[in-house]
């Protein structure tokens, strides 16, 4: 039931692990099911240097976070905002339609984590003037 793809990024997770000096992260669960998925994301001149993930969920949560970790990194924000769920679950060839919304973690995550850094970015530069 679920594709080769899921299979792999389950089995064999990537960029599993927290970034201490993190510039953005960001948290989503889900009440339903309890699950729960944190981003962290470091940024240089725009770009996703580096990306990784703690997920806390079932194993196409965890797919999906390490498939949203390889999309992400090297993109640029502008890029990487553009991550929709949709793409994710399409990039993993499907998901069983009653895991659909573990995927709905990934994108949702990613975004929290730019729109966490871009946040510090301007409290930062709101300082400064
Ligand atoms: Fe909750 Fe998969 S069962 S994220």
């Amino acid at each position: 039931m679920y594709s080769e793809k899921v299979m792999d990024h389950f089995m064999h997770p990537r960029n599993v692990g927290e970034i201490k000096d993190a510039d953005g992260i960001g948290e989503v669960g889900n009440p339903v099911c309890g699950d729960l998925m944190t981003f962290y994301i470091k940024v240089e001149d725009n770009r996703i240097k580096d990306v990784k993930f703690k997920t806390f969920g079932c194993g196409a949560a965890i797919a999906v976070s390490s498939m949203v970790s390889e999309m992400a990194k090297g993109k640029t924000l502008e890029e990487a905002i553009k991550i929709t769920n949709k793409m994710v679950a399409d990039k993993l060839s499907g998901l069983p339609p009653n895991k659909m919304h573990c995927s709905n973690l990934g994108a949702d995550a990613l975004h929290k984590a730019i729109e966490n850094y871009l946040e510090k970015k301007r409290s930062k530069n709101g300082r400064k003037k």
